[in-house]
């Protein structure tokens, strides 16, 4: 029996979740953890004894005692959890991305001193995980990750000025919580995924190349030294690469349906950088380190909120995270609260350039 504590309960990496353990007969959910939705009717219903709506995630884990944390929390909120789990050797299944971007160097040096198993639950990096695996590291050329190029792909600049969140919320292939679908269309979760990616399988960003594939069939590639590429190709559904994760060495039965490779589209795009800045601008902080990709993650993180409250438009979110990044030092983080501090800096930051002029 496998005890997963299951963090960011209520939303769609979540729902997903609990739809997989209650499926498994060897997994068992001993905590949930929300925000701000109330948990009494999940945990009733799945005999969860421990649950908690916001507070100090570390005192649940505490208690519960996992043999699995599946981080599905939405941003830097996630970053305590991921550093916890990892210093104490205990399996975290990642969905959170953003606290491997921000806290890239301290989880990595937890993750050696903890010794545990981190594995991705984001479908491109379970991707790679499952094409890498095995593999001598000096076998491998490079890694691609794939984007779907969200509902803007296409677009020129100037007929993103008027978009409203709900036009950004309508994305072609995946079905997702509101931030990374909106990261999704302005490519920042590209981005995101970039870092992620560089601390995931230590693979230098120069040897990370993202690309726009529509059909999001093709989920990433590994680029081998002798010129072949392996792909991992399936239907875009969360519910494999948390299956995977979750009931790992094992490969679970999901209720996900097979691939019909019958007319598939496998078409590939460069990404326009033009006209989504972000994915540039994460390249930018990546390579300039420290705490640099921490506060292109928080200026991210408010720019996005206000964009979704209608506060902001679409076109001033990469402007937002520019010039935050513009105005932080990005010194390294020697620990936790380097790095909340960092956050907190980029957060006021990016909060002061959505003051009106
Ligand atoms: N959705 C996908 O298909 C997908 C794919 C790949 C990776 N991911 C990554 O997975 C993570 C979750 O994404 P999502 O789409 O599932 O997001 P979501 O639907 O917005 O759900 C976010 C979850 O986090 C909880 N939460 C928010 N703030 C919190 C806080 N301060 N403390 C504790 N819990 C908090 C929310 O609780 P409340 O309900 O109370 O707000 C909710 O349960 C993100 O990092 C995302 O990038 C998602």
């Amino acid at each position: 029996m496998r005890r997963v504590a299951l963090l960011g309960a209520t939303g769609s990496i979540g729902r997903q979740a609990i739809e997989i353990v209650a499926a498994r007969p060897e997994l068992e959910l001993c905590a949930l953890q929300s925000g701000s939705t109330p948990l009494d009717a999940l945990a009733a219903a799945h005999g969860v004894d421990h649950a908690q709506v916001g507070g100090d995630p570390i005192a649940l884990l505490e208690r519960a005692e996992p043999d699995v944390v599946l981080n599905a929390v939405v941003g830097f909120a996630g970053v305590q959890t991921t550093l916890w789990a990892l210093e104490h050797g205990v399996t975290l299944a990642l969905a959170n991305k953003e606290s491997l971007v921000a806290a890239g160097e301290l989880a990595v040096r937890a993750w050696r001193r903890g010794g545990g198993l981190l594995l991705p639950v984001d479908s491109e990096h379970s991707a790679l995980w499952q094409c890498l695996e095995g593999r001598a590291p000096e076998t491998v050329a490079g890694l691609v990750l794939t984007a779907s190029g969200g509902p803007f792909r296409g677009k020129a600049r100037a007929e993103l000025a008027d978009v409203t969140a709900s036009d950004a919320l309508s994305h072609p292939t995946w079905s997702m919580g509101p931030k990374i679908t909106v990261d999704s269309a302005t490519l920042a979760n590209k981005g995101l995924e970039l870092i992620e990616a560089r601390w995931l399988f230590d693979v230098p960003y120069e040897r990370i190349e993202v690309v726009v594939h529509p059909t999001s069939v093709v989920h990433a590639l590994v680029r081998l030294r002798d010129g072949a590429l392996l792909a991992h190709l399936g239907l875009p559904d969360m519910r494999v690469p948390i299956s995977f994760a979750l009931t790992h060495p094992e490969r679970a039965t999901t209720p996900v349906p097979q691939l019909d490779l019958i007319g598939l589209d496998l078409a590939f795009e460069a990404p326009d950088t033009d006209v989504f800045p972000l994915l540039g601008l994460a390249r930018a902080a990546a390579e300039h380190g420290g705490t640099a990709p921490c506060a292109y993650n928080a200026a991210n993180e408010v720019a996005v909120a206000a964009f979704l409250e209608g506060r902001i438009g679409f076109l001033d979110i990469p402007v937002i995270v520019e010039e935050t990044l513009s105005r932080v030092d990005g010194a390294v983080a020697r620990d936790l609260a380097d790095l909340v501090a960092a956050d907190a800096e980029a957060r006021r930051l990016a909060a002061r350039g959505l003051q009106p002029a």
